[in-house]
């Protein structure tokens, strides 16, 4: 624990709760803090990557941004989980749906993280990884979600490092890469849960990534911005109930 503070969060460890939540978005991190802590303090603004902790139901919680996609998510997890010896991390972001039973609004909660990234490479082991979020992270998320009577849908997803494939009209339908991961029961893609679970398997701390369906990839259906943000609600304050359980 002694690098601190790293590149990339000017911070102590003392600064942060022992459970952060990480949305994508730096603004949306500034919001979390503001709409659901009682006297948040920020504690991190380096690159406009903002961090704060407060508290929620009166205990200690802290919220940073991860920035957009695997290398960005990963100098954020290893940093937190490593230097500045957090124990849980939930990403809370959204995710486009890759089956029919998966609709917008949903919840999705990332039992596991497939990838067509090279970000598990590093970490040589003789075999293929497979990044996965904490057992107890996601036993208490789906009870809690159970219990709201929210939809959620428990399973794989995809992070990808690409938000703008080739549309792959030259294949088959059956051959794109949407339907080959699609075929293999994959819920929906996002692009930063692999390199979260993988570093906090790396680490020995836990992790759990937490989305609303703001898209759906089979039918084009969108999420307008009212409704984003109505579901994101949603799965901030499930998040934050998750969270607080932890603790
Ligand atoms: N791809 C990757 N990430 C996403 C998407 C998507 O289609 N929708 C929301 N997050």
């Amino acid at each position: 624990m002694a690098h601190y503070p790293t590149p990339h969060i000017d911070a102590r460890p003392e600064d942060f709760a022992p459970t952060v939540l990480m949305p994508g978005d730096p603004l949306r991190s500034r919001m979390i803090a503001e709409q659901f802590f009682e006297g948040a303090v920020q504690i991190n603004n380096v690159r406009g990557v903002q961090g704060y902790t407060g508290t929620y139901r009166g205990k200690r919680v802290s919220v940073m941004a991860s920035g957009m996609g695997m290398p960005s998510m990963g100098i954020y997890s290893y940093e937190l989980f490593h230097f500045f010896g957090v124990k849980n991390i939930i990403r809370v972001g959204s995710c486009g749906s890759m089956q029919p039973q998966v609709g917008v609004r949903d919840l999705v909660i990332a039992l596991s993280a497939a990838t067509d990234s090279a970000y598990p490479d590093h970490f040589s082991v003789p075999g293929k990884l497979a990044p996965t979020a904490d057992y107890t992270l996601v036993r208490t998320c789906a009870d809690l979600a159970e219990r709201r009577g929210a939809r959620a849908h428990i399973g794989t997803v995809l992070s990808s490092d690409v938000f703008y494939g080739e549309d792959q009209s030259y294949l088959p339908e059956s051959e794109r890469s949407l339907a080959r991961w699609g075929k293999m029961g994959i819920l929906c893609v996002e692009m930063e849960s692999a390199a979260l679970y993988l570093n906090a398997a790396r680490t020995g701390a836990r992790a759990l990534t937490l989305l609303t369906v703001s898209d759906s990839l089979l039918t084009g259906e969108a999420l307008d911005a009212v409704e984003r943000q109505n579901s994101f609600t949603e799965m901030i304050t499930l998040a934050l109930d998750t969270a607080f359980e932890l603790s």
